[in-house]
């Protein structure tokens, strides 16, 4: 049995995606398809890596030293054509921390926030948390399609004075991978009204040909001083529980300020187990990406298909990154309230609600296929049955 079919059991492991899922959904029956991360082992050389080192048996203060950093750097130029000097890269516990820790570093109270809605939730509540502004530039869905309205986002950004961009590339939960010319278009308008740009691409490294992740710091010398990137192997490689994330900040006016915060808040070091798997992942995970990466591409086309033959009222946008699927299900003709019960009480999946992506998120669901087939399949079937029955 191949390493992305076997069904392994996660249920009293601790995960939150399936130990938490009987209280939220109020059901034990509930096959688990929401939370960001997978149902597959990490590669082989993750876990060995990680044994060798748990076997040591002392895990005291350790240092992501010169070596470690060179294994980030040698990444992002592979996977992604992108060269960064070792010295512009710092290091977090995870993308949000580093979010949170940003917005303290580079704004001020009341100072306006632009983001892209509808988007991961932490987008907003770092901007509330911190009693910034919160400015959206809504999505446009067209022809089955998310596209920006960059008229509205220059508006915005000169409207509200923005300070800071909240970019996600590639966008959870609409699966988007901008494109060069849409990225150059929105960093240039940045760089025009002097906005910086922190850009969230955790799931770069998933992303489906022929779409290609362009880093947007990489565009431009520009665009380069302004942006702070945000990354880390824990999507790719199913480690978010080791907590291991680094930021990519090739100016320095902007790279000082951020570590000078991460300093004050006592945030100065990586998870030794977090360092030896992202050491290995980045050293030997390429193969098993591929693999992975194949893996939910046929997926994605599985379920996607499934439901443009069997069902009229629910929809899957077409996702060119992540391993998260943007369901409309506006034609069942619900409340979001009716929606999430149906999806419980009905077809028993446990999905993200849409509309706690944002307001334009109404009469949407999220699905995440990065799980074996078999239980894809199962997930597939229930909801299609459940909806068979009402249509
Ligand atoms: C866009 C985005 N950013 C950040 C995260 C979480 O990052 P971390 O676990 O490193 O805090 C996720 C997880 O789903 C995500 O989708």
């Amino acid at each position: 049995m191949s390493q992305f079919t076997e069904v392994i059991p996660r249920r009293g492991t601790r995960s939150v995606k399936w130990d938490m899922a009987e209280e939220l959904y109020q059901d034990k029956d509930v096959l688990p398809m929401w939370v960001a991360d997978m149902d597959f082992k990490t590669p082989q050389a993750v876990t060995e890596a990680l044994q060798e080192r748990v076997s040591h048996g002392i895990f005291g203060y350790t240092v992501a030293d010169h070596l470690f950093r060179d294994y980030i750097v040698s990444w992002l130029e592979r996977r992604h054509d992108w060269k960064v000097d070792g010295d512009w890269i710092s290091y977090s516990p995870g993308v949000i921390p580093s979010l949170h820790m940003i917005i303290q570093a580079l704004t001020e109270k009341a100072d306006a926030i632009l983001i892209q809605t509808p988007v991961y939730p932490p987008f907003y509540s770092v901007v509330n948390e911190h009693e910034r502004t919160l400015v959206k530039n809504q999505l446009k869905l067209e022809n089955d399609q998310y596209r920006i309205d960059f008229e509205d986002f220059e508006q915005k950004i000169i409207e509200h004075e923005v300070k800071v961009f909240i970019l996600c590339n590639p966008h959870n939960p609409v699966g988007r991978v901008w494109t060069k010319e849409e990225l150059m278009k929105m960093g240039d308008i940045c760089v025009k009204h002097n906005v910086k740009i922190i850009a969230d691409e955790i799931h770069a490294d998933l992303v489906f040909k022929p779409n290609k992740h362009i880093p947007i710091a990489s565009l431009s010398e520009e665009m380069k001083k302004m942006t702070i990137t945000c990354l880390s192997p824990t999507k790719t490689f199913n480690l978010a529980g080791l907590q291991v994330s680094y930021l990519v900040t090739p100016d320095k006016s902007l790279r000082e300020p951020v570590m000078n915060q991460f300093k004050q808040q006592g945030i100065h070091m990586l998870n030794t187990l977090g360092i030896t798997a992202l050491e290995a992942a980045y050293k030997d995970g390429d193969d098993w990406l591929e693999e992975l990466l194949d893996t939910l591409e046929a997926h994605r086309d599985y379920v996607t298909e499934r439901f443009e033959k069997e069902t009229k009222s629910i929809r899957i946008l077409p996702a060119e990154g992540t391993y998260l699927l943007w369901m409309d299900c506006r034609k069942l003709g619900f409340t979001q309230a009716e929606l999430k019960k149906f999806m419980q009480k009905n077809a028993k999946v446990g999905l993200n609600d849409g509309a706690s992506f944002g307001e334009e998120g109404n009469g949407f669901m999220r699905l995440n296929i990065a799980a074996p087939k078999d239980l894809i399949v199962e997930g597939t079937n229930r909801i299609i049955n459940a909806v068979k029955e009402i249509e």
